[in-house]
């Protein structure tokens, strides 16, 4: 049996995934080697209950994947960038999808404003979002409703910011094709839901945006008032 210290348990199963990978596809991780061609970047949270891939079925190779806190895209954030720079204009992905997740945490520490430490300053850009649509998110009872309608209004602003970096208006100005998705996931059923924010031009941009929160409000205020 192998130390707890050194997670053997980890590596065995990291060896029969691997295993049964290259069962299922003789020859899939030596294909792989050559390069990755895949279609769609995520920006999700780095939550641990949603593990991109598994839930979409996408394959190693198939999903260009950024994850952090909240799934921000702050348009200072060299790393965020990079990834999303690295995948428009070297991978050529087909779709930028930010993905949110119901029940949040790190919105629901936006949202009350909970101290957790330096984690504050990021999840600052989520406060930002609460104040922007706080005439919205006063009119949905304080709970579970209103943080998860916090998480999509989060979806919509970051997918807009996708749109209106440097990367992705370059490459809609040269003709480039990159579609710009919001997704939400639900912890409850593992579904996802499309925010209806899909913009492939920067004309698509605001009409888009608008559409997604035309369709949030209805669907929490419609429920509740
Ligand atoms: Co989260």
């Amino acid at each position: 049996m192998s130390s707890s210290k050194e997670l053997g348990e980890l590596f065995a199963n990291n060896r029969r995934w691997a295993a049964s990978l290259e069962a299922r596809e003789p020859g899939f991780f030596s294909k792989l080697l050559a390069q990755q061609t895949p279609q769609y970047l995520w920006i999700g949270c780095s939550d641990s209950r949603v593990p991109a891939n598994d839930l979409v079925g996408l394959l190693p190779g198939e999903l260009f994947v950024h994850r952090n806190v909240a799934n921000l895209v702050v348009h200072t954030d060299l790393n965020a960038l990079s990834v999303i720079q690295y995948a428009v204009d070297v991978l050529n992905v087909l779709h930028v999808i930010v993905v949110g997740h119901s029940q949040c945490g790190g919105v629901r520490a936006a949202l009350a404003g909970q101290r957790a430490g330096l984690v504050d300053n990021w999840l600052r850009h989520v406060q930002d979002v609460r104040d922007m649509h706080a005439g919205l998110l006063a009119c949905i009872p304080d709970g579970p409703k209103r943080l998860d309608a916090l998480v999509e209004l989060n979806v919509l602003e970051q997918a807009r910011n996708v749109c209106f970096t440097t990367i992705v208006k370059d490459a809609w100005a040269r003709g480039q094709s990159v579609t710009v998705h919001g997704w939400v996931y639900g912890l409850h059923d593992g579904h996802l839901q499309d925010l209806r924010i899909t913009a492939s031009c920067l004309d698509d941009v605001l009409p888009a945006y608008s559409r997604g929160l035309a369709a949030l409000t209805a669907r929490y205020l419609e429920s509740d008032l």
